[in-house]
């Protein structure tokens, strides 16, 4: 994202404000509701989205330096990350070669080792197998075939990623889809990370993934909090193949207009939130607080439910700020979480209890719902089923 790609943005978010247009899709789109609560959907979403794809994991600074690891179950397969002692990012399945334990409890951290609790075979940050306890009571095994297995895995522009199955290597083109720029303008690896909150909820994955998509509801559901500091309707989309990245206005904008002539000195990230969609699963939002990932799973294998996790990189200039303000990471975090759970999910806990009970076979996207378009389509593309049509109203 350049300075004059940036431009672009804050020249159509001010025709937008001033003309009381939006982003348009051309048309509204019907989504059938079973999409929200079929098992055999989900049982092919697991395979397509959830083990046989590259997933973003996170940012660089979870694993701030050599010989660091994170270790997530999130994906439903438990992945162990590392920086090795070279600095290489790497991704291991966190399954011990001898009986199949979790070789390293959820969490992150540093060691150049890793002992398993069951019976202690030991491997190392290069996911060799070091030590088997009690070897010549175990009896001879080969090293070399059991180290830990290895996960395709990438670190690209401050991000990680990793696809839950082997295979060939990452590819990344596919991934980010003309978005490196973007990763490259706002300096990720420059992000502490902050803090992270899970917000388990009673809806379809899909449902999570949709509720960031517009913001339509805001003056509505949001009046109290996020309509404060965001305006409603006037919003940018661009679609980066199966990616996408919306831009929205904050209110400071007005400030802006009113003190500052010159268009391109305004401070694009104190007047934005910039919300990008990552296939399948991911929601990125910048704004000048830094950057919250949101990694969207289906949970327990059932299609009405998901988990949410929530992790917030700090912008470094406004950590310096909390710090010279003795703020609270955590006061943040709860107020994010309470718009996100009281709020957002919890009106969609009814529609997927709507959903379930079959009274209505449809909803509707409006034209300013282009992103809920996207990624609908983009999902029945993803497992083979017949795309939804715009219906030019
Ligand atoms: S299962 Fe890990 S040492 Fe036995
Ligand atoms: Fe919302």
């Amino acid at each position: 994202m350049d300075h004059s790609e940036r431009q672009g943005i804050l020249k159509a978010l001010v025709e937008h404000l001033d003309n009381g247009t939006t982003a348009d899709a051309g048309g509204i789109m019907r989504l059938p509701m079973s999409d929200y609560t079929c098992p055999q959907l989900l049982a092919q979403e697991q395979d397509a989205f959830f083990r046989n794809v590259p997933l973003l994991m996170g940012f660089s600074s979870q694993l701030p330096k050599p010989n660091t690891y994170w270790s997530d179950n999130a994906t439903g397969t438990p992945i162990l990350m590392v920086r090795d002692g070279e600095g290489r990012f790497r991704a291991y399945a966190n399954v011990c070669r001898h009986r199949g334990s979790l070789v390293v409890p959820e969490g992150r951290g540093s060691k150049l080792r890793f002992t398993c609790p069951f019976h202690a075979w030991t491997y190392g940050i290069d996911g060799s197998l070091l030590a088997v306890n009690k070897s010549c009571h175990f009896g001879n095994v080969s090293s070399a075939e059991l180290s830990l297995i290895e996960l395709p895995s990438a670190e690209w522009y401050g991000t990680l990623w990793v696809r839950p199955s082997q295979g060939d290597p990452l590819d990344e083109d596919e991934c980010l889809a003309g978005l490196q720029n973007d990763l490259v303008h706002w300096k990720l690896s420059d992000h502490p990370h902050a803090g992270q909150q899970i917000i388990d909820a009673r809806i379809n994955w899909k449902l999570g993934i949709d509720s960031y998509g517009e913001i339509y509801h805001l003056n509505i559901l949001h009046r109290d909090t996020a309509a404060k500091e965001v305006y409603a309707n006037a919003q940018t989309l661009d679609r980066f193949e199966r990616n996408l990245r919306m831009v929205f206005a904050n209110r400071k904008i007005d400030l802006m207009r009113l003190s500052m002539p010159i268009q391109s000195r305004w401070p694009y990230k104190h007047i934005t939130s910039t919300v990008y969609f990552f296939f399948p699963n991911v929601i990125m939002m910048v704004d000048a607080f830094g950057v919250d990932l949101m990694r969207i799973f289906p949970l327990g294998g059932s299609p009405s439910k998901s988990r949410t996790i929530h992790t917030w990189y700090i912008d470094p200039r406004i950590r310096k700020h909390f710090e010279a303000q003795g703020m609270s990471y955590e006061d943040r975090l709860t107020r994010f979480r309470e718009v996100v759970e009281e709020q957002d999910y919890a009106m969609l806990e009814e529609v997927q209890l709507n959903a379930e009970c079959g009274t209505q076979s449809e909803v509707v996207f409006g034209r300013n719902e282009a992103a809920l378009q996207h990624f609908h389509n983009v999902y029945r593309s993803e497992t083979g089923r017949e795309l939804l049509q715009v219906e030019d109203v």
